[in-house]
C-alpha cells in the first residue's frame, strides 16, 4: 500500500469514528429527556468537518474526480450540524444538571442531518 493510500485509509476510519460520535448519541437518547451527550456530538460534528475537508485534498491531490456539488450539499449539512451541536453544547453548559427538554431540537437536528449526510454519502 502506498503511503497516500495508508493517510486516506486512516481519515476514512477518522470520518467515520466522527459518523459514530453523532449518531451513536443520537439513536442512544433519541427518547430521553435531557442530559444529552453534546460534547461527543459537537467533538463528532468537528471531526467531520476536518477529516472531511482532508480527504477532499487528499483526492485532489490523487486525480481522482471529486462531484463538487455533492461536497458542497454535505459540506452545508455538515456546518449546519455544527452550529446545532455548538449551540446545544454551549446552552447545556449554562444549565444546571445537563439541560432538559428544551435541547431537543438541537439534538435531532444534529444527529438526523448526520443521517442524511450518511444517506447522501452513499447513494449520491
Ligand atoms: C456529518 C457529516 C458527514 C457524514 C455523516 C459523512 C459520511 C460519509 C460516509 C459514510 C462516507 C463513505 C462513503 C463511501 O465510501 O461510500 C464519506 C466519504 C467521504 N466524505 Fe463524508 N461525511 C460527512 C461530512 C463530510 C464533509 C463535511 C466533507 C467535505 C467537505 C466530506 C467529504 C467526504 C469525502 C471526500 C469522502 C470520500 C473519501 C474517499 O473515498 O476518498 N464528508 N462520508
Amino acid at each position: 500500500m502506498e503511503a497516500m493510500d495508508l493517510v486516506r485509509s486512516f481519515f476514512i476510519v477518522a470520518h467515520f469514528v466522527g459518523l459514530a460520535a453523532i449518531v451513536g448519541p443520537f439513536l442512544m437518547q433519541l427518547r430521553w429527556k435531557g442530559q444529552y451527550a453534546f460534547p461527543v456530538v459537537f467533538g463528532g460534528a468537528i471531526t467531520q468537518l476536518v477529516t472531511g475537508l482532508v480527504l477532499v485534498g487528499l483526492a485532489e491531490m490523487r486525480d481522482v474526480d471529486i462531484d463538487y456539488a455533492k461536497i458542497t450539499v454535505k459540506l452545508v449539512i455538515a456546518i449546519i450540524i455544527f452550529v446545532a451541536a455548538l449551540l446545544g453544547y454551549l446552552k447545556q453548559r449554562k444549565t444546571e444538571g445537563g439541560g432538559g427538554r428544551e435541547l431537543l431540537p438541537f439534538f435531532h437536528a444534529a444527529g438526523g442531518l448526520a443521517l442524511v449526510n450518511m444517506a447522501l454519502a452513499v447513494f449520491w
